[in-house]
C-alpha cells in the first residue's frame, strides 16, 4: 500500500469523515488539512479568510502540503481548493501517495451536506446552491486531472465509500 492516501474533492463530499474511518480501518494516521491550519493559526477557516483574505489561506494550504508530503502512513483530508495549485498535489505526493477523488456530481447531495454549515467562507449564505454550482463547474476538471482514482460518493454510506476505497488501494 502507498505511504499516503490523499483525499481530494469538493466541499461537503465527506473527505474528513471518510478519511477518519479509512485511517482507523487500515491503521494509518489521519490528518485534516483545514483543522491543522486552524490549530496552527488559532483561528477558524472563516476568520482566516475574513481577516487575511483567501490568498493568505492559499499560502498556508501550500505550506501544509509541503509539511504533509514528508509524512508516512497518513490518510490526508485536503481542503476543496487544494487542486487550484498543481504544486500542492506534487508536494503531497512527495512520498508514494495515491490521490483519491471523492466525486459527487449531484449538487443536491453536496448542498445537503453544506446547508447547515457556516464555516465555508466561499459560499454566500443566501446564494449557497448558486455558489456551489459555479465553483464546482470551475474546478471539476481539476479534481479529475489530479486524481489517480475517483470514487462516486453521491448518497452512499460512509462504510460503502470506505470499502470501495479499500478495494481500490489494496488491488
Ligand atoms: C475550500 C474548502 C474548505 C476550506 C476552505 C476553502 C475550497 O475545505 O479549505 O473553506 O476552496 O473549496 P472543505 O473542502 O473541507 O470544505
Amino acid at each position: 500500500m502507498k505511504d499516503n492516501i490523499i483525499l481530494i474533492g469538493f466541499m461537503g463530499s465527506g473527505k474528513s469523515v471518510v478519511g477518519k474511518k479509512l485511517a482507523r480501518d487500515i491503521s494509518y494516521n489521519f490528518i485534516d488539512m483545514d483543522i491543522f491550519i486552524e490549530k496552527q493559526e488559532n483561528l477558524s477557516i472563516s476568520h482566516i479568510f475574513s481577516k487575511f483574505g483567501e490568498d493568505y489561506f492559499r499560502k498556508l494550504e501550500k505550506e501544509a502540503s509541503i509539511t504533509f508530503g514528508k509524512y508516512k502512513n497518513y490518510v490526508i483530508a485536503t481542503g476543496g481548493g487544494i487542486i487550484k495549485d498543481s504544486n500542492n498535489i506534487e508536494n503531497l505526493k512527495l512520498n508514494s501517495g495515491v490521490v483519491i477523488y471523492l466525486k459527487s456530481n449531484n449538487m443536491n447531495h453536496i448542498y445537503n451536506n453544506l446547508k447547515n454549515n457556516s464555516n465555508r467562507p466561499l459560499l454566500r449564505e443566501e446564494n449557497k446552491m448558486e455558489d456551489i454550482k459555479a465553483i464546482f463547474e470551475d474546478r471539476k476538471h481539476l479534481y479529475e486531472k489530479y486524481s489517480d482514482i475517483a470514487i462516486d460518493v453521491s448518497f452512499k454510506s460512509i462504510e460503502k465509500i470506505v470499502s470501495e476505497i479499500y478495494t481500490n488501494i489494496t488491488n
